[in-house]
């Protein structure tokens, strides 16, 4: 089966069952009777962020970052018809004929914008049932020459927004490791290098058989996230056997704790494994923002959360270390901060 043109193009062609590429080993598929229920006492926290400066607010998402990982954020400050019109540009992309997307994809410098499909492709054994859009978001000057036109200034404009809220929540998240100032060169290393994804799953003929995403933690500081109302994000449960639906709210945004953040914060912040579970009838979309460090920022504990004389529980990395050995091979689990051990 040809895969050049992604699982979209598989899914085009209205096979009735999925290619074997896509089979995952009968253990790492969701078990359903691992699945908490929706209506149980546990949830992912909704955090209203209209007062951000209150404290009160401040230590819902103190706890939230300690005790989950991830959180949702409603009244963010983005505007809901910038959340609307930029999913809309998604599927307009998505859907432009195969010779456009690879003219995107032949014609764009990968450090600016990436069009591929599953995760590391040349380092998994068996294919994620998705396919992805990178922007990279660099100078303006990069943004208006390869940008694809569909979706520019959407994603542009949803930028700018996200910026300014991505900064006050990462004020706040520092703050309370006691660092009072997030200086230009914290800035750097904590949101120096911004990727805006389109994550696009097409329905799938035999969803239980494959993955959209396999389990991993994010190598970011933080990832910011937009999903369309469809559902499928599973994040594992405190008790580490099962798996916690993060459902659709609309005009919220997912916020989940990276590994640079966990390993700065010393521990004390969890970067938690989920996954993305395919969908049998419709097409699903998510859009992550990805707040990495500039590639060569060196993450480590900060001084401010060794003070009282903690042991530091990770070494010194190089981000683009990281990253590359994220790559390097298929999603593991939490298995990619061992690289900071
Ligand atoms: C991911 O974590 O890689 C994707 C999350 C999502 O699509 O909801
Ligand atoms: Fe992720």
């Amino acid at each position: 089966v040809n895969q050049a043109n992604g699982v979209k193009g598989l899914a085009d062609l209205n096979l009735p069952n999925v290619p074997p590429q896509y089979f995952q080993p009968i253990q790492a598929r969701l078990n359903k009777s691992k699945i908490i229920p929706q209506d149980s006492e546990q949830s992912i926290p909704i955090i209203d962020f209209t007062n951000w400066d209150d404290p009160e607010v401040q230590d819902s998402i103190f706890s939230a970052a300690t005790n989950w990982g991830f959180f949702q954020i409603v009244n963010h400050g983005i505007p809901i018809n910038l959340l609307d019109d930029l999913k809309a540009s998604v599927h307009r992309f998505f859907e432009l004929p195969v010779k456009v997307k690879k003219s995107v994809k032949e014609n764009s410098p990968p450090e600016v914008v990436r069009l591929g499909t599953s995760f590391s492709p040349h380092a998994e054994s068996v294919l994620e049932w998705k396919d992805y859009l990178q922007l990279v978001y660099a100078s303006v000057e990069t943004i208006h020459s390869y940008w694809p036109a569909v979706c520019k200034d959407e994603a542009l404009e949803y930028m700018k927004h996200a910026e300014a809220f991505i900064r006050k929540l990462l004020k706040v998240l520092l703050k309370k490791l006691n660092v009072n100032e997030l200086d230009k060169e914290r800035e750097q290393t904590l949101m120096g290098a911004m990727i805006l994804s389109f994550n696009y799953y097409p329905a799938c003929p035999e969803p239980e058989l494959v993955a959209g995403v396999c389990p991993h933690s994010d190598i970011s500081s933080i990832t910011v996230l937009l999903q369309d109302g469809i559902g499928g994000l599973y994040v594992r449960d405190k008790d580490g056997n099962s798996w916690i639906n993060v459902p659709p709210v609309n005009g919220a945004l997912v916020i989940n704790i990276g590994d640079v953040l966990q390993i700065m914060s010393n521990g004390r912040y969890k970067s938690i494994e989920h996954r993305v579970v395919a969908n049998r009838n419709k097409t699903r979309i998510s859009m992550p923002i990805f707040v990495n460090p500039t590639p060569d920022s060196v993450i480590g504990p900060l001084p401010e959360m060794l003070e009282n004389g903690d042991e530091p529980q990770y070494k010194q990395v190089v981000f683009s270390d990281y990253f590359k050995y994220f790559f390097s091979k298929g999603h593991d689990g939490k298995k990619t901060i061992e690289f900071a051990k």
